[in-house]
């Protein structure tokens, strides 16, 4: 069934006498039906929905869903589509009016690249869409914050918004957050607290200096990563947080993290940090550590007392040097362990991590793989040792019942002892890289 051309003609004086721009509230009695207001854009609609393409889902009696994308003028009447429930309008420069109160059925609104028409500030007026529940804002070049008025939203995503400053202070259903790449944020509203429904958080590449939160019972992911402003960041019992990746915040230096009972990983790689945050010892619960690309020369003793239940733990890429970092006793759990590229020179000790299964330290310069690696019998699946100096590898690691991998490519080892070692390890089933 398609409508559209057959309504188009006997209204197109109406589009005429209504478009101007100087008719403040547009008058929707003038429409028969939802068909009549779509069939007036200068531009072919689709009456069938498809979420990448101009077009609108039409039941036979009511507009539902509109999108519209890549076509110019819109026509203003889309306010009158009383019972539109979505609506995204992308690179279009459809202006949003007071109008915009009309829809009151509306709960998606996604506005994407309309630069030239979309200025500093939306409508006061979507604070009356009770049902507005999700706001998506895309590359749109002036535009500073989002009204105060807003405050039923439970989804706010924000992306390429060069002049953004500021989130309303009144989002107490807010559940999902995401800012990204908007340059002139610096700080999240001082009631970002009582926020209590939040249960997913997106910052990055902002200008974000400070993030403190506490007491939100909800909130279970964190990902505030490459916002090279921020300083200080402070997480105090968020007793349902599972993720928190903080990587890539280059000037991070003061980080404060308590009673979060249910962290299982926490990623603080690429921070430039020199010394380990001792605030970590509190995440006992924690089970996925990464710590790579930084600076780090030294882990605090308490480590492995304090984080019983470590599995993973990346610490490649940083300046430990000579012994392994971990003091004894070690991280019993521990199943995974990357070093590559640090200056170690022995791997001492290595025969007391009981559950070991992968360990990565190519990249470093060590000179031997001591006799105590046999320990590890029953768990060793992957040791990559390429990039180090060793000259040759115990023939007795062929019995390694559960060994898969071995590499030890680029090391000091001749040619012949090469030979000797493809001999011994040819009738196993491991993989050996020489
Ligand atoms: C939309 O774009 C068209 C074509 O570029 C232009 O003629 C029209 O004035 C623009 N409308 C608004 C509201 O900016
Ligand atoms: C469509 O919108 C009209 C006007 O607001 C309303 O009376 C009607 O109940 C709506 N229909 C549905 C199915 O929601
Ligand atoms: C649309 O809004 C009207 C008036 O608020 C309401 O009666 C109706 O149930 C809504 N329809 C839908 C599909 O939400
Ligand atoms: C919108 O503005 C942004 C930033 O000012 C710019 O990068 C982007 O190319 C513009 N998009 C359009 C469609 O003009
Ligand atoms: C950001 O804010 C500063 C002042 O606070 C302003 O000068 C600048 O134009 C804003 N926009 C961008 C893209 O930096
Ligand atoms: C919004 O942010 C700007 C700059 O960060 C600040 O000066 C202003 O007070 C903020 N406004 C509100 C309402 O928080
Ligand atoms: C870190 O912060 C200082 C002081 O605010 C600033 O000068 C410096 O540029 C920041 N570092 C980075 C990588 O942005
Ligand atoms: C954290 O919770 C404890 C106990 O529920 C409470 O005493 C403390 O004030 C809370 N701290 C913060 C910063 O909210
Ligand atoms: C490895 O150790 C040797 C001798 O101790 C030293 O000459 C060399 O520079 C070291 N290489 C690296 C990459 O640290």
């Amino acid at each position: 069934m398609n409508g559209n051309s057959l309504v188009l003609l006997p209204l197109f004086a109406i589009i005429c006498l209504f478009s101007s721009e100087s008719v403040a509230t547009e008058d929707c009695s003038i429409y028969k039906s939802d068909l009549n207001i779509i069939s007036l854009n200068p531009f072919y609609v689709r009456t069938q929905y498809y979420p990448t393409i101009t077009s609108a889902a039409w039941d036979g009696v009511q507009i539902t869903a509109f999108l519209i994308k890549n076509d110019r003028n819109p026509s203003s009447n889309i306010v009158c589509l009383k019972n539109l429930t979505t609506l995204t309008v992308i690179n279009t420069n459809l202006t949003l009016t007071a109008d915009i109160r009309n829809l009151l059925n509306l709960t998606r609104l996604v506005i994407q690249s309309n630069n030239e028409t979309i200025g500093e500030h939306l409508p006061a007026e979507l604070g009356e869409l009770a049902l507005l529940t999700y706001l998506e804002l895309v590359d749109l070049g002036q535009l500073k914050d989002i009204p105060q008025e807003l405050k039923q939203l439970q989804t706010l995503k924000l992306n390429g918004l060069p002049n953004f400053e500021n989130i309303s202070e009144n989002l107490l259903s807010l559940q999902t957050l995401q800012i990204q790449n908007c340059k002139n944020f610096t700080q999240l509203p001082s009631t970002v607290n009582q926020f209590k429904l939040l249960s997913s958080l997106v910052i990055t590449e902002t200008n974000l200096n400070t993030l403190k939160l506490n007491d939100l019972s909800y909130l279970s992911a964190i990902q505030v990563s490459k916002n090279p402003q921020l300083t200080t960041v402070t997480l105090i019992n968020l007793s349902f947080l599972s993720v928190l990746d903080l990587s890539m915040n280059l000037n991070l230096t003061e980080l404060t993290v308590d009673n979060l009972q249910k962290l299982y990983s926490l990623d603080l790689s690429y921070c430039q940090l020199e010394i380990f945050p001792e605030t970590i010892l509190k995440l006992s619960s924690l089970e996925i550590l990464r710590l790579q690309y930084n600076r780090l020369t030294s882990l605090p003793e308490q480590l492995s007392t304090s984080l019983p239940k470590l599995k993973v733990l990346y610490l490649s890429s940083n300046k430990f040097q000579g012994q392994l970092p971990l003091k004894l006793p070690v991280l019993a759990n521990l199943k995974e362990l990357y070093l590559s590229r640090n200056q170690l020179t022995t791997l001492e000790t290595i025969g007391q991590y009981q559950q070991l299964s992968i360990l990565n330290a190519d990249f470093n310069n060590i000179t031997a793989i001591p006799m105590e690696i046999m320990q590890l019998l029953l768990t060793l699946q992957n040791l990559d040792l390429h990039q180090n100096s060793l000259t040759s590898v115990p023939y007795q690691m062929s019995n390694m019942a559960k060994l898969q991998t071995l590499n030890v490519q680029l090391n000091d080892i001749t040619y012949q002892e090469k030979q000797n070692i493809q001999q011994v390890f040819r009738q196993t089933s491991i993989s050996v890289t020489l």
